[in-house]
């Protein structure tokens, strides 16, 4: 395989630049500003050839020429190239293309050569801040929490996978005024979170405890006047960084983070304490963000607090809805963290784009943020800030989603549940792959927290999605149980294979399937670089389904092990085999699924 050029690009790339090429030798020089789309010659996979262009009848149109005459003088400025099989003028000006057997081998050859599957580097990367997976500390986590986890992972994932520095901020809500009350109890009972006699405390018991305190506290302070001034009290020694108030706070922290990790390890994903910067972090700033933002004019007082206006936000009396940064009682809010925020990502941590994986329905807060912090100077033309707003977990019947009893569903019971299905799902099966007990009860994790991740990122951010079991772990249709399945199969083969190794051989002819299979392998590395700017790793997850599908066909049209296959014959469709499993693992791992070798 060494022998195989290193080929940079795509065969479709390759193939829309040498056709782009000749559109601009043989049409009109582009008009300045150059039209979008101008010498663009639209390729699209089709079922006559490999590919089809239609962008000459495009041009044509735009030209008020003839769009035939157009194509056949595009086919004749290509000139020689021996990637080429055929190229046909058809119907009204389109352009049919098929290319060389060789021409697709080779290039995959080369691909499967690289450990990183032939995916380039971005050209400019940067430095992207990512903010997800924050929850509250002293809270249970919730579905919200669990879209913002998975879809900023696998945003993060992506975006070192095409070179971008990326750093990650845990945005955890660890900051205001309940803490006072949660305080004040906890210095009054100072035992309340001691873990008498227990060497590791577990997540489960954390959030216990941290739930029996929160509702003791509550209802103290509901009922209490004297424990509420002694809590509102506290408030104000916690801001002014009094060292026994801060100390109980940081309890808290602490104890939280226990259960945050628990439920981080469940769902199989790496978060690091580095990361974790919750709004605490910015109180320093907090003074200097109000102070900065009323000297420039930028936020006025109204009614005692310090306000942002907008001329397009309005409340439904048609009044103005100002983005508050203080308070009238001089308390900050969540807005002015929020600026502190962009200002040390920008200045100090040097980011070029800011991401934030967030509910839509905190859309309005962004969109005033984002606004004031440019009005301010923090985000310039060289800064990106975008939401990549998510939407609400529906239950089976299409409201968002609770319990019986109408209770927020713990994220921890999901997770199980969705673990113990799989398990089941896998244990069908065990017997006749030969899984051990240890793992079934791994498969059963990978297949379950796989499930929901994957129906999580298989949707478009922005929509709403049915938490449905059922759905998640089934073995047919667009599920992560299917891809898993397809790269197991393909692991059997590989084993089955023995002694017979995968090689490409270009000097073979392919069958329509492997050509499909060949062609759709060829785009991973542009999926995902236009994934990492898109921000839509539902689109990687698309490509992926589709890549599995492209297998499937594959296995009915085409027999890999056959013993009246020529060896060369076998050994090109390990390959096929071979690259279509690296490509499912690695971006698998890039959504953040596991691929067990034997499922
Ligand atoms: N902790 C917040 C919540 O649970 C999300 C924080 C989002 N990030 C931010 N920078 N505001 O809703």
């Amino acid at each position: 395989m060494a022998s195989v050029p290193s080929l940079a690009s795509t065969v479709q790339q390759r193939l829309a630049d040498a056709l782009s090429a000749a559109l601009r030798e043989t049409g009109p020089a582009a008009p300045s500003p150059r039209p979008a789309g101008w010498g663009d010659p639209m390729l699209r996979r089709s079922d006559r050839a490999d590919f089809q262009a239609n962008g000459i009848l495009a041009l044509a149109k735009k030209l008020k020429g003839n769009p035939r005459e157009l194509a056949a003088k595009v086919v004749e400025a290509i000139g020689p190239n021996d990637e080429l099989k055929e190229i046909e003028v058809s119907g009204p000006g389109f352009l049919n293309i098929t290319l060389t057997d060789e021409a697709i081998v080779k290039t995959l050859a080369a691909r499967a050569a690289d450990d990183r599957l032939g995916v380039p580097y971005a050209e400019n990367a940067g430095t992207t801040v990512v903010d997800y997976a924050q929850p509250n500390v002293a809270k249970e986590m919730h579905v919200g929490h669990l879209r913002s986890a998975v879809i900023g992972d696998a945003m993060v994932q992506i975006l070192e996978f095409t070179g971008e520095k990326v750093i990650r901020r845990h945005h955890i809500g660890d900051w205001g005024t309940q803490y006072g009350m949660l305080i004040q109890f906890l210095i009054e009972h100072p035992h309340e979170l001691d873990h008498e006699g227990v060497e590791e405390v577990t997540g489960e018991e954390a959030m216990s405890s941290l739930n029996r305190i929160y509702k003791a506290s509550r209802a103290l302070f509901d009922s209490d006047e004297a424990f509420k001034d002694r809590a509102r009290n506290r408030v104000v020694d916690l801001q002014a960084g009094d060292p026994e108030t801060r100390a109980h706070w940081q309890r808290f922290v602490d104890e939280s983070k226990i259960y945050f990790y628990s439920v981080f390890d469940k769902l199989d994903m790496e978060i690091h304490d580095a990361d974790i910067v919750g709004e605490s972090g910015y109180n320093d700033m907090l003074d200097e963000t109000c102070r900065l933002l009323e000297e420039s004019g930028v936020a006025v007082r109204s009614e005692g607090a310090l306000c942002v206006f907008f001329d397009d936000v309005k409340g439904p009396d048609g009044n103005p809805t100002p983005l508050i940064v203080k308070k009238s009682n001089g308390g900050y809010g969540y807005a002015a963290t929020d600026l502190s925020a962009i200002r040390d990502r920008v200045q100090n941590l040097k980011a070029n784009t800011l991401i934030y994986v967030v509910d839509a329905r905190q859309s309005l807060h962004f969109k005033m943020v984002f606004e004031t912090a440019r009005r301010a100077g923090w985000l310039n033309d060289d800064v990106k800030a975008v939401q990549l707003a998510f939407g609400t977990v529906l239950g089976k019947d299409g409201k968002p989603f609770k319990t019986r009893e109408g209770a927020t569903v713990r994220l921890v019971d999901l997770l199980d549940e969705a673990v113990e299905r799989a398990t089941a799902v896998v244990r069908e099966k065990a017997e006749k792959v030969g899984l051990t007990e240890e793992e079934i009860v791994e498969n059963g994790r990978y297949v379950g927290i796989g499930a929901v991740k994957y129906a999580d990122l298989s949707t478009s951010a922005a929509r709403d999605y049915k938490f449905d079991l059922d759905q998640m772990v089934s073995l047919n249709g667009d599920t992560s149980v299917y891809l898993q399945y397809a790269y197991a199969r393909i692991q059997s083969i590989l084993r089955k294979a023995g002694a017979v190794k995968p090689a490409a051989h270009p000097e073979l002819e392919l069958a329509s399937a492997e050509r499909a299979l060949g062609l759709h392998l060829d785009q991973f590395g542009e999926v995902l670089s236009e994934v990492a700017s898109s921000h839509e790793p539902h689109k990687l997850a698309a490509y992926l389904y589709q890549l599995a599908s492209h297998l499937t066909t594959f296995y009915d049209q085409c027999q890999v092990l056959s013993a009246d296959n020529p060896p060369e014959l076998v050994e090109n469709r390990l390959f096929l085999c071979d690259l279509t499993g690296r490509t499912l693992h690695q971006g698998m791992a890039l959504l953040g699924i596991r691929t067990p070798e034997r499922l």
